[in-house]
């Protein structure tokens, strides 16, 4: 199937924009009690200080004037499936000001909505295959911008950069880069106004060297990744002083686009080498190009000042545990992220200069309070992979620890420690044939007590009958039915405007009492046919470094979710920020496998204990948009297991996440859905989890090279890849029609097995027991 009609279909059912006509928004809307302050709140301590001269905090009483088409088309989200949504109220900058009671230029701003709202000049999101990055800006006519000085003495200017699912940000003006326009308004206004304040409302990182230039002349300098529906609110909230800036870099901005380790081989639609290796993001910057990182890592400024003092550190049990108080020497209530890095010995394997091992974020410390926090990093998540012995191991030496630039401890080891064993996987293995082969599940036959009894799951859920007892019963092609979604995106299972449904999707299953799995995206709130809340972007999220928030927003996400008859989110999103081109970074946390692991945990369980399933994706190595069904990531073994996996390592592990979604790109050669090593030998063998596997929307057709006979479903099931979404292999299908891919060599030599079936069948009616989802 091409990456054409692939990418048609989905245009086509996923961008509401454009398809009003196809999928209507309801005048449907539900608002959990709650959501919109936990949204309020996590908005506001996403935004990152990057420069301050103490122009802010603004004084409320006093005018400002505002610059930029993006004060009222403000940049809650991006667009695709983890972007599109509808909520009732969205707040923009102005709406915020308006709500704050703010003075502001009503004549400055009056120019801008009546200019916006022409026709031509409307923020178009584009197609697609095209998002626009960026919308047109007014060119400010100088009286308007002269008068507007002397009616203020303080200028906002907002830099707006959307992005999307399905492509790539440019090394374009308009998209990575600045435009004229918006370099000749920066220098204007900065030459025009006493104080100029630079917001950044952006999807992706930008080049912000022409910020650089015009250092001295902005005063403050902002970052708002995308906040969701109360953004405006949450900018006004950190702006005028309600709420000290307590934002910190979720990945590393360089000096140049060309910096980034990755620039050399982001975007070829066919093949990416990952050259970089480990080193990606501050673990380059730090070890090979210091001078290059304009904002490092973690960085970000308050209104208040903060001293760190490190108590204890013990490793016992590897297990790093270290105790830190942190206290408010400033004179504005704020709060503090500390982080805790380690900083391995340099001999044997190559390593980082420091790797992010544990953080932790204070609550609201008034002035001269302080508060005690202990942080914690199992050895596993800062231990090396060597690739010749195939073991997860800390080498000897001393191994120092750093908590916010301070020495915190460290302990040495004498001679190498085995963290964890693993099997050799995901290179081009000759064995990979004899590994299948030798581990193929057993067939589960009928209980000798089952007779010719008709079962019903209902007796699985009160525990009158064993789970393999319910799948001995079940016929081939009910057991086909529970690899594979209902056949097309809006089931009629689920509300308007769902992703899909799986698990019970015949009438046989039904009758036997299976219940259908409703699933909606995500990650950033419910899309859904109707008025939903919108969360704050991933990268957002990251830039908080609250896990404590995060879940408890996601436990009130649940809530919706329970409300509109949806059983599993499609997210959070784990992929990492690989490079800042790829049209996906808003959906994803970090650069870092542990802050995104951890903060993809954080949303997890919020989902999780609402009783309700999360499905993170995409595993692995979505990091591109550009060619994302068919570009093959070559990439070392060690470079998976220390950056690219570990992320979804650290959430499974600190979440119990039920479901997890395949990418659809190939990594070493294999797409994701078909991929042994990855979905078994990796996350079930070695991670010692039992959940659900589901595809990303519609895969490639493929045969095994291992299995001549084995093609696109039985190939797919063979890797345990339990759930073909939305269900079938074909875009263009309106209901499914039976492959026969799946069951054409069942029971042959050389074919899928009975048991092999019956095994994704468990994975599938496992979650549905773990959803305590009644009986049909
Ligand atoms: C995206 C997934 C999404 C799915 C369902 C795909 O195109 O890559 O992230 O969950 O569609 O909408």
């Amino acid at each position: 199937m091409s990456e054409c009609l692939n990418e048609y279909k989905i245009e086509d059912l996923h961008t509401p924009d454009l398809t009003q006509d196809r999928l209507e928004i309801r005048n449907e809307s539900y608002t959990a009690p709650g959501m919109r302050e936990l949204i309020l709140e996590a908005g506001a301590e996403s935004i990152v200080l990057l420069e301050n001269d103490g122009t802010l905090p603004l004084d409320p009483h006093e005018m400002i004037a505002v610059f930029g088409r993006c004060q009222s088309d403000w940049i809650r989200m991006g667009y695709g499936s983890g972007g599109d949504l509808y909520p009732s109220v969205p707040v923009s900058l102005i709406d915020g000001l308006e709500n704050a009671g703010i003075p502001y230029d009503r004549e400055l701003a009056e120019a801008y909505l009546s200019w916006a709202s022409l026709p031509d000049h409307k923020a178009d999101p584009g197609s697609w295959l095209g998002w626009n990055n960026h919308f047109s800006e007014m060119q400010v006519p100088d009286e308007l911008l002269n008068a507007s000085a002397e009616r203020c003495s303080t200028a906002l200017i907002i830099i707006g950069r959307a992005a999307g699912e399905g492509h790539d940000c440019t090394l374009e003006k308009g998209s990575f880069y600045l435009t004229d326009e918006e370099i000749l308004l920066l220098t204007k206004v900065s030459a025009a106004f006493r104080h100029t304040v630079v917001i950044l409302n952006l999807c992706n990182l930008i080049d912000l060297s022409p910020l650089e230039m015009l250092r001295g002349k902005i005063s403050a300098l902002l970052l708002a990744y995308p906040g969701g529906m109360e953004s405006g609110n949450s900018v006004c909230d950190v702006l005028f002083g309600k709420t000290a800036p307590s934002g910190k870099l979720c990945d590393s901005i360089a000096r140049s686009y060309q910096a980034y380790p990755s620039s050399g081989s982001f975007g070829d639609p066919e093949r990416v080498v990952y050259s970089e290796g480990i080193f990606m993001g501050y673990r380059y910057f730090d070890r090979f190009a210091p001078e290059q990182v304009l904002y490092p890592f973690g960085y970000g400024l308050s209104y208040t000042e903060f001293q760190i003092r490190p108590e204890t550190f013990q490793y016992k049990e590897e297990t790093v545990q270290v105790s830190v108080t942190a206290a408010n020497t400033g004179t504005f209530p704020g709060k503090e992220v500390l982080k805790l890095f380690c900083c391995p010995p340099a001999q044997g394997l190559e390593k980082p200069v420091r790797i992010l091992a544990a953080f932790a974020k204070t609550g609201e410390l008034a002035p001269g309070a302080s508060e005690t926090l202990t942080l914690r990093c199992p050895a596993q998540y800062f231990s090396s992979y060597d690739e010749e012995q195939h073991i997860y191991l800390l080498e000897p030496g001393t191994w120092n620890f750093e908590l916010n630039g301070i020495p915190a401890g460290s302990f040495t080891l004498e001679k190498k420690v085995l963290i964890r064993e693993a099997s050799p996987a995901m290179m081009p293995d000759s064995g990979l044939k004899e590994r299948i082969l030798s581990s193929l599940p057993e067939e589960i036959r009928p209980e000798k007590t089952a007779g010719e009894k008709p079962v019903h799951f209902s007796e699985v859920i009160a525990g009158t009958l064993s789970l393999d007892g319910f799948i001995s019963s079940l016929s081939v092609p009910e057991l086909e039915a529970l690899t594979r979604g209902h056949g097309m995106m809006n089931s009629s299972y689920g509300p308007h405007g769902n992703a899909g449904a799986f698990g019970g999707i015949i009438p046989e299953l039904n009758e036997k009492g299976v219940p259908p799995i409703v699933v909606s995206d995500g990650p950033s709130g419910i899309r859904l046919g109707m008025h939903t809340s919108q969360l704050p972007s991933a990268s957002a999220l990251a830039c908080t470094w609250n896990t404590e928030l995060t879940e408890t927003l996601y436990l009130c996400l649940g809530e919706e979710l329970r409300h509109w008859g949806i059983d599993l989110l499609l997210g959070p999103g784990m992929n990492l920020h690989r490079d800042p081109l790829c049209g996906r970074n808003f959906e994803y946390y970090s650069e870092d496998p542990l802050l995104s692991g951890r903060m993809g945990a954080a949303a997890v369980r919020g989902i999780q204990r609402s009783g309700k399933a999360a499905c993170i994706k995409h595993l692995a190595c979505n990091n591109q948009e550009t060619g994302r069904n068919t570009c093959d990531g070559r990439i070392s073994e060690r470079t998976l297991r220390e950056l690219y996996l570990r992320n979804f390592e650290i959430c499974i592990r600190e979440s119990a996440t039920l479901t997890v979604m395949s990418s659809y790109n190939k990594v070493n050669g294999i797409w994701s859905h078909y991929n042994y090593d990855l979905f078994t030998t990796i996350l079930r063998n070695e991670w010692n989890w039992h959940g659900t596997v589901l595809t990303d929307w519609w895969m490639q057709p493929s045969v095994s090279p291992e299995f001549p006979a084995l093609r696109d479903n039985a190939y797919r099931i063979r890797s345990q890849v339990d759930v073909l979404m939305p269900g079938d292999m074909d875009h263009s299908a309106e209901e499914y029609a039976p492959d026969s891919s799946l069951t054409e060599t069942l029971g042959q030599e050389g074919g899928i097995t009975l048991g092999e079936l019956q095994r994704s069948a468990r994975n599938v009616l496992n979650l549905i027991l773990n959803l305590k989802k009644p009986a049909f």
